[in-house]
């Protein structure tokens, strides 16, 4: 069986790919990724020569090369982890966020339509849903709870969620959609909070952390992602929409304690910085659903985790060295200043 995996250069995409690979060699893996800033081929390093796995540069907004690939390649499942994923990149700049992670969607969508396919599945995000309170504990985003985004990024999922929904009622395109929470684990691009906390403790450099710290996010270790997704392509409901998400919120400031817990560094390294615009207050989901209909649990305790995290970037500052002396200067030196 053929998978195509959209943005398996990426974070999410690339746990994916290695997920997958272990567990069902005998499928060929194709891995359609555009090679953006947050793409690194090197992360795919360990499988770019393995005879199950292919990889095309591509953009996913590309009706010529997506067809192309649907044509040659007839793949079973398909896997749209392909977005841009960053909420402050999305406040500096929302335009590619629409071309991407909307249009982006609507092609492979197309393309399902024109070749077929055996399940397709849209990587979403709880963003999708806006904030809680924080003085509402009791309150968590379930599937039913309305859409009501905060960021250009959280909009641009948000409408191709309803996308998504509209070619399963009008196509037959039998399509499931999956809402995450916050993943960490390794190879995360480092402009995102905990790689950014770790690698700047390791730097001795501040920490910046937005507004008050009290910001809740729904921690969870990417592989417990993984292998929900593959739940909901093996049993999910076609065009039911799956919260993932393992009960596990923290503060941002209790996380950065942690980390620098975890590496012997001084609190004094945080500093508190300008709130992020439209800042969501705290993320909580509900997995009942997935729970109760697919049997998925997470199986990552935090702080293992964690744990495992800080110490993958302690072994490879190779990976993320090459990453933070490029592009990713101009861009920290634009979002935090002289911090
Ligand atoms: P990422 O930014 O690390 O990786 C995105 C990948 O997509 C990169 O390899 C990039 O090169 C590729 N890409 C971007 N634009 C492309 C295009 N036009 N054509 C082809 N490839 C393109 O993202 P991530 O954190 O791995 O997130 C993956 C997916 O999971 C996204 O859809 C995101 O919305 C969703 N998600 C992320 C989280 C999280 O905590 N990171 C949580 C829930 C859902
Ligand atoms: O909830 C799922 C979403 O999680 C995904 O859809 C997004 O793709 C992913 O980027 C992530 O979004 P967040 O905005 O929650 O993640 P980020 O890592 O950017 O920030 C986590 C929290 O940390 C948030 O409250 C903002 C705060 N923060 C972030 C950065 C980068 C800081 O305090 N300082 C920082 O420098």
């Amino acid at each position: 069986m053929t998978v195509l995996v959209t943005g398996g250069a990426g974070f999410i995409g690339s746990n994916f790919i290695f997920y997958w690979m272990e567990r069902h060699p005998e499928d060929r893996i194709v891995c359609l990724d555009k090679l953006t800033y947050a793409g690194n081929l090197f992360t795919l390093e360990s499988v770019m020569e393995k005879p199950g796995f292919r990889f095309v540069k591509g953009d996913v907004c590309d009706r010529d090369t997506v067809c192309e690939l649907f044509r040659t390649e007839q793949p079973e499942y398909v896997l749209h982890f392909a977005a841009e994923s960053h909420v402050d990149r999305s406040i500096d700049g929302p335009d590619v966020f629409l071309r991407t992670n909307l249009f982006g969607t609507a092609v492979l969508l197309d393309a399902c339509r024109e070749f077929g396919v055996g399940r397709y599945h849209q990587v979403s995000t709880d963003e999708v849903y806006g904030d809680l309170p924080l003085d509402r504990p009791d309150l968590f985003f379930t599937e039913d709870t309305p859409l009501h985004t905060s960021s250009p990024y959280s909009a641009s999922k948000a409408a191709a969620d309803l996308l998504v929904q509209s070619y399963v009622r009008t196509y037959g395109i039998p399509a499931t959609i999956s809402r995450c929470s916050n993943n960490y684990g390794p190879y995360q691009f480092p402009e995102k909070f905990i790689p950014l906390m770790i690698i700047n403790a390791l730097n001795d450099k501040l920490l910046p952390v937005y507004g008050d710290g009290l910001n809740v996010r729904d921690w969870l270790y990417v592989e417990d992602h993984c292998r929900a997704i593959e739940m909901i392509l093996r049993n999910g409901r076609v065009g039911e929409v799956y919260n993932v998400g393992g009960h596990n919120e923290k503060q941002n400031l209790d996380v950065v304690k942690l980390i620098l817990a975890g590496l012997d560094k001084p609190e004094g390294l945080i500093q508190y910085v300008a709130d992020r615009k439209g800042h969501d207050r705290r993320y909580a989901i509900d997995p009942e659903k997935i729970h109760r209909e697919l049997g998925w649990l997470p199986e990552t305790k935090f702080e293992d985790g964690m744990k495992r995290t800080v110490l993958w970037y302690l072994d490879h500052q190779g990976w993320w060295r090459d990453i933070v002396s490029g592009e990713y200067k101009e861009y920290y030196a634009r979002v935090y200043g002289e911090v």
